[in-house]
């Protein structure tokens, strides 16, 4: 929600003129409904806040229809009870279930006001960012946001999409979002690894073919070009399909015909071709590699997926969205991350992007020790400046090393560490002691620490 756009509905039995005036004269765009059926209807902007009044004499019969409303998602509401409704049970569990504030009548309609500016604000905190296809985006990032606006604009085309990106930086997500958010959301999305697929097969996989068209094909099959009639057909990593797929794909691409292998048949398709890759393919077309008139047809609208690296702040929005997901993987209760290891997360130049870090925070889900995930758990130990010592600290490290590098060169011998390190053995001893070192020399003449 916008904050220009600052619409609030009024649900009430009867409205409070006084307070109506207050709230437009505050910037509101206020909408009154007596009955909760009228509430759902009449609201169809989202998201929203809500005035939820029952102390205007809404009926125990009427709570179930109230509680329907306050379901609708994207809201938030804050009630305005009697002081003997708040002591009913009813009335109590519907606002702690559904509300974000209450307020005893009387109070002043500045009060109202003020709860409802609060509860604009957790809305807008609360709105989540623009869900895609199955699985959500999660960013919000300047690069995000250009990214999230170019997915708006291409899907409301059916021109070829090409989509570059390092690998594991979202281009398959990308690729599902824009198929969602398009006309043809309810046809088929069929994605294609042009790299995973032996050379000799990707014709058959593409076109498909006809009963008897080789030896094996016992029976006949559509291809994955056809099998995306009317809807999306994603080629991932198109930098791979071999030259004779390129120009078998090209004529496709010019005429929107097929022919299954085996026959000489025509057959219309009409599919929207989004592609994309994780090689430099300009580089793969000046080197002759790839065919810069089949690049050409594909790249009509080009996205260009950010490195999570230039994301900012999203990689901390990304490693709690992720430890959310897989929190439940791990044997103990995780609370979050230590500012070490958001320290290296920010460090870390992340060669495998959002993949990359989804599988750190996961194995470091299941392997941390603490309540909370460290720059070790996330095996990005050197990523994370290690913790600033006090003084104190560094003597007794200093200490510790001088003692037993004195006690490994004479073998343990006591009195000649002791005056190597010009201090007496009972101060050596003492230090030992202190250092969590152990004279087992006279039992095995060997010297250990004891932990
Ligand atoms: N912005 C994002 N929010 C949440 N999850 C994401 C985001 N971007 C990518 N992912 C997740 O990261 C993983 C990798 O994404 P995806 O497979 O789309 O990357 P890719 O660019 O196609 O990688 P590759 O080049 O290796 O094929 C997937 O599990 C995907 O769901
Ligand atoms: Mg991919």
């Amino acid at each position: 929600m916008d904050s220009h756009q600052r619409s609030c509905l009024y649900l009430t039995r009867k409205a409070d003129d006084f307070l109506q005036q207050l709230l437009i004269a505050r910037g509101w765009t206020m909408t009154v409904v007596n009955a909760p059926a009228e509430a759902i209807k009449s609201f169809k902007k989202r998201p929203y806040v809500g005035i939820l009044d029952l102390s205007s004499g809404f009926a125990r019969e009427q709570l179930s229809a109230v509680e329907h409303c306050l379901l609708q998602p994207d809201g938030g509401w804050v009630a305005l009870a009697s002081a003997e409704q708040m002591r009913e049970p009813l009335f109590r569990r519907l606002v702690a279930k559904y509300c974000l504030d209450y307020l005893v009548t009387r109070v002043s309609g500045d009060a109202v006001a003020d709860a409802i500016d609060r509860a604009h604000r957790m809305v807008v905190l609360n709105q989540s960012p623009p869900s895609l296809g199955t699985d959500t985006m999660v960013g919000s990032s300047d690069a995000m946001e250009h990214l999230f606006r170019n997915i708006a604009k291409v899907s409301s085309t059916t021109a070829p999409v090409f989509i570059s990106g390092e690998s594991g930086t979202g281009k398959e997500l990308t690729a599902a979002a824009i198929h969602q958010n398009s006309g043809r959301r309810d046809h088929p999305f069929v994605a294609i690894n042009c790299g995973a697929i032996p050379h000799a097969l990707v014709q058959s996989e593409l076109y498909g073919y006809e009963r008897g068209a080789f030896t094996g094909a016992h029976e006949r099959r559509a291809g994955k070009i056809e099998s995306a009639h009317k809807g999306t057909l994603f080629l991932d990593e198109i930098g791979d399909l071999p030259m004779d797929s390129q120009a078998s794909l090209l004529r496709f691409l010019q005429e929107g015909q097929i022919e299954r292998l085996g026959s000489s048949t025509p057959i219309n398709v009409d599919v929207r071709v989004i592609s994309a890759t994780h090689v430099d393919i300009d580089a793969a077309v000046r080197a002759g590699r790839f065919r810069s008139d089949l690049f050409h047809r594909l790249c009509v609208l080009r996205i260009d997926e950010p490195p999570l690296r230039a994301r900012g702040r999203d990689i901390e929005l990304l490693a709690n969205h992720m430890l959310e997901r897989f929190r439940d993987e791990g044997s103990r209760r995780i609370s979050g991350f230590s500012s070490g290891a958001i320290e290296a997360l920010y460090n870390y130049d992340w060669p495998g992007n959002v993949r990359e870090l989804i599988n750190r925070v996961r194995r470091a889900v299941v392997m941390a020790e603490g309540r909370v995930i460290t720059a070790d758990d996330l095996e990005l130990t050197q990523w994370a400046t290690p913790r600033p010592i006090t003084l104190a600290e560094a003597r007794d490290v200093a200490e510790q090393a001088a003692i037993q590098k004195a006690l490994r060169r004479h073998r343990n011998r006591l009195n000649d560490a002791a005056q190597e390190l010009g201090i007496s053995r009972v101060t050596l001893y003492r230090l030992m002691g202190g250092q969590r070192i152990r004279d087992t020399s006279s039992a095995d003449g060997d010297l250990r620490p004891v932990a």
